[in-house]
């Protein structure tokens, strides 16, 4: 079945990305809020990011415009009824992402493919709240959406070979590199780059070296865009913690666990960039470390 018609469940950073680039891509799509304030905040961000590639002259007006017309923002569920793949981007929460799907389940036709943006949750306990865990599957995206190229498609023991595969070629379609991951926690990703921000903490806790030396050191000695400070900051501390939580709950490993720092500066509101603050603080023209006292 060809995918024509897209929902986003979810307009925050992540949704609204990928509402962006299926618009962009071509297909009708719909992105819903729970309400209308945070729905108009998603939408003005996508019509902003559009129109920054207008005057970057990298979209002509006439194919922004043609994104805008595909694109539509609902606060109700049943307007995601027609789609034949929902992505949802909520809260990292599984109750509050099954409660969406059940409602879902009843609503969308049988071939709808249901689609998660988690980044460590399990699609399994997703797709066990449906009737439908053939046709569930994960797309993890990367922040920002429509810079970075990579999206993890997972599959889990129950996915149908063609809702994989569907999934697959529809997140290539966006323009996309994707990759087959296994349905465990972190994927390949966050497995990997959960437990590096974690022990770039720990590094910063025992005095290895200053915040900007720790960045200025992975940033140029393994040739990251940023180093993994910036990094955290720019995925959000709270987030970090909450994912490492899932991640340390799923393979009682301690190198997921939040460092006492992290935890102190996430007590604080210093949640990195989106509060303006966290291991730099953004409030000038450029980012400046924060004294954590250490
Ligand atoms: N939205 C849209 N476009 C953006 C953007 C944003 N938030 N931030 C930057 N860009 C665009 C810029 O407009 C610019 O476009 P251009 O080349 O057309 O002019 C391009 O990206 C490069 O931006 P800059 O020149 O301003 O800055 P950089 O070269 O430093 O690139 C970056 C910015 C792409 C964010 C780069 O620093 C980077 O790749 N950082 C690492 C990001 C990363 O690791 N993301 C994954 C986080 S983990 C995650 O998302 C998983 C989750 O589960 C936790």
């Amino acid at each position: 079945m060809p995918i024509k018609r897209v929902g986003v469940l979810g307009c925050g950073l992540m949704g609204s990305g990928i509402a962006q680039v299926c618009a962009m891509a071509g297909y009708e799509t719909v992105a819903r809020e729970v309400a209308d304030e945070p729905l108009q905040k998603g939408m003005k961000s996508i019509q902003k990011q559009l129109g920054k590639l207008v005057e970057k002259e990298k979209l002509s007006a006439g194919d922004r415009d043609a994104a805008l017309g595909r694109l539509t923002g609902t606060t109700r569920l049943e307007d995601l009824a027609g789609c034949d793949i929902v992505i949802e981007a909520i809260v990292e929460e599984l109750e509050a992402k099954n409660a969406l799907w059940r409602t879902l389940d009843a609503l969308c036709g049988p071939e709808t493919i249901f689609a998660s943006n988690t980044s460590s949750l399990t699609i399994a306990d997703m797709a066990a709240a449906t009737k439908r865990p053939g046709r569930m599957v994960g797309l993890h995206f990367f922040n920002p959406v429509p810079v970075m190229k990579l999206v993890e498609v997972v599959r889990t023991i129950a996915t149908d070979p063609q809702a994989f595969d569907t999934a697959f070629q529809f997140a290539r379609s966006l323009g996309k590199e994707p990759i087959v991951c296994k349905d465990s926690s972190g994927f390949v990703v966050n497995l990997l780059l959960v437990p590096y921000m974690m022990d770039a903490i720990r590094a910063l806790e025992q005095g290895v070296a200053t915040t900007a030396d720790i960045d200025k050191g992975m940033q140029l000695g393994t040739g990251h865009p940023m180093g993994p400070f910036i990094l955290a900051d720019f995925v959000g501390l709270d987030t970090l913690d909450r994912i490492g939580g899932i991640m340390l709950g799923e393979y009682n490993e301690k190198r997921y666990a939040s460092p006492p720092l992290l935890k102190r500066m996430i007590s604080l509101g210093m949640y990195g960039r989106k509060s303006g603050r966290g291991f730099y603080d953004y409030s000038g023209p450029e980012p400046v470390p924060v004294d954590l006292g250490i």
